[in-house]
């Protein structure tokens, strides 16, 4: 049966979802989390015996790094952020989707830069911007799918049939601007021939635009966009509303402004303005309010239902997803420190930060949105199997500790050993001294990974025998928004 036709929705009397976008995205969004974390692997797995490479230029680290943070990121990141933002704009607008066929078009056009940065990344073809790699045939490409999702997006907030826009929309539509912008401004460049272009900045001012870029691609694909998610799905999956509405709003509008001037901590000490560093610092310092407003209101929404997480394994996939996203808001000010980052930068410390976002915060936000989705797409009540879930849960928190312990240690040992002075001025240590000093900590991030890698793969399991299953009648959810706040017909579905 069609989630189209589901019979719940004749039941609730709610407008018929075309849910069949959000399904395929959310089933892409599994599948390319399991090929871009085993790229992390394999990579991870390089670092420590660089003999995988095996001398073969397309399986070089080099290639398949940029292949690793472009499927994680744009692939698996992507499809989950497009799904679940289509499903929940239709929820909270009480709406079906605005121009549906052209959100099936976006979806293949998704997965046409997908495959087209899987072929052209491991050929060796890249802008050498970090996160922008791809050249501009295929960032023109990117450019049609955006605008697509924009009007699919924003038209179907124009025909809600609620004045209120909840502020899971608020956060998507932030996250939806701002990569339009981001990619529109770093992505400027001559093209030289079919898959060679040239960026039209040139020296300290293209550094500037790319990390203006590469930072905001963190606060808007990595944060604003999973914000979104948080919004609608903790709520969703406690049965709470949420903790303070009035908070998400201010914490919203102070986050987008905030972001967008962070970006020169990661030019610290080179030859971009002193005071454009100094701007940088300051800013990533305030940052920690606004991002510290959301992981509490994300957090606190479970007042009341604390229990909850003892038996629910979603929740705690949403709940502890919010203590790693507050540990890496807490880690990146500190990081931003110009002090600090003369020893963090250039080390395994930003590997591990890096980590604390993506495995424990983007990761697991969105395994636990998609297991509340997933079941309900297949005209299900729950996933096949609760233990899996639960299984999942464990192997991948261990898995992301042993990966940002490991790098810390590494990390931290590192910067101290490259600024160990002899008494007489030399160094202490040679380069190398210190690569080999890393290896048991490359080791230690290895198993990590392999264990989120597991997770995974469990999931994806979980996802197949869930999609097996015959159709069951969906029960009715709790309300979002505590109704003495806002208007009562928000989001009841
Ligand atoms: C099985 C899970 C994963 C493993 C084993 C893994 C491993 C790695 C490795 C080895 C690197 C290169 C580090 C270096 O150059 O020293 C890396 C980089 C990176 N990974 Fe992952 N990763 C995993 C999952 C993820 C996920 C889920 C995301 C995002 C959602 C992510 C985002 C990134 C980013 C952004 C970088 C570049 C960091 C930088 O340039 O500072 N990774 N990863
Ligand atoms: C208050 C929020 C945050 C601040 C102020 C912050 C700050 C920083 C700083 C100072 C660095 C190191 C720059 C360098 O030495 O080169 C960094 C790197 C990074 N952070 Fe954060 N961070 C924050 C949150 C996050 C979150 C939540 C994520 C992921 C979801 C994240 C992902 C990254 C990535 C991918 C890099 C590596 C960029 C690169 O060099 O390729 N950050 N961040």
């Amino acid at each position: 049966m069609s989630a189209e036709s589901r019979p719940h929705d004749a039941v609730l009397n709610q407008p018929v979802y075309h849910d069949k976008v959000v399904r395929q995205f959310s089933i892409m969004a599994v599948v390319w989390g399991v090929v871009g974390m085993l790229v992390g692997v394999i990579i991870a797995a390089q670092l420590t015996w660089p003999a995988l490479n095996f001398d073969i230029p397309w399986l070089s680290f080099g290639r398949l790094r940029p292949l690793h943070t472009n499927a994680v990121i744009f692939a698996f990141g992507g499809c989950a952020l497009m799904g679940s933002s289509f499903w929940v704009v239709q929820r909270t607008c009480q709406a079906p989707l605005f121009a549906p066929k052209l959100a099936s078009f976006m979806f293949w056009c998704w997965q046409a830069v997908i495959v087209s940065a899987a072929i052209s990344l491991p050929l060796g073809y890249t802008r050498g911007k970090e996160y922008a790699e791809l050249e501009w045939p295929i960032a023109i490409l990117i450019t049609i799918a955006w605008v697509c999702y924009a009007i699919v997006f924003f038209g179907t907030i124009a025909k809600r049939r609620v004045r209120h826009i909840y502020v899971a929309n608020w956060f998507y539509g932030g996250f939806i601007l701002a990569v339009a912008l981001l990619h529109i401004v770093n992505g400027l460049s001559m093209p030289a021939s079919w898959m060679k272009s040239y960026s039209v900045y040139a020296g300290v001012q293209d550094a500037m635009v790319q990390w203006w870029y590469g930072h905001n691609a963190v606060g808007f694909f990595l944060t604003a966009g999973f914000l979104g998610m948080m919004y609608y799905f903790v709520p969703k999956q406690a049965g709470r509303p949420v903790y303070s509405y009035r908070l998400s709003i201010v914490h919203f509008w102070a986050l987008i402004f905030t972001y967008m001037w962070a970006g020169p901590h990661h030019l610290h000490y080179t030859a971009l303005p002193d005071w454009a560093q100094s701007v940088g610092m300051l800013f990533s310092l305030i940052l920690l309010a606004p991002s510290w407003g959301g992981m509490i209101n994300g957090i606190m929404t479970l007042s009341g239902a604390w229990d909850k997480l003892r038996t629910d394994p979603i929740l705690r996939f949403l709940i502890v997803s919010l203590s790693f996203y507050g540990m890496a808001t807490f880690e990146g000010p500190l990081m931003a420190i110009k002090t600090v980052n003369a020893l963090s930068h250039y080390t395994d410390w930003t590997i591990g930060h890096v980590h604390a976002g993506a495995l424990g915060w983007v990761g697991m936000i969105t395994m636990g949105s998609l297991y509340y989705l997933i079941p309900r797409l297949y005209g299900q009540t729950k996933m096949y199997s609760v233990a899996a879930i639960e299984l999942h849960f464990w192997i991948c928190t261990l898995g992301v500790v042993f990966y940002i312990a490991a790098m810390w240690v590494a990390g931290v040992m590192q910067g101290m050993m490259w600024r160990e002075v002899n008494p007489d001025g030399t160094l202490a240590y040679t380069f190398v001294e210190s690569v080999k000093a890393t290896f048991p900590f490359y080791v230690v991030r290895l198993v990590g990974g392999l264990m989120y890698l597991a997770g995974m793969l469990i999931m994806a399991w979980n996802t197949v025998m869930t999609a097996r299953q015959r159709p069951q009648p969906i029960a009715a959810a709790a309300p979002l928004v505590k109704p003495a706040v806002t208007a009562p017909a928000v989001a009841t579905v």
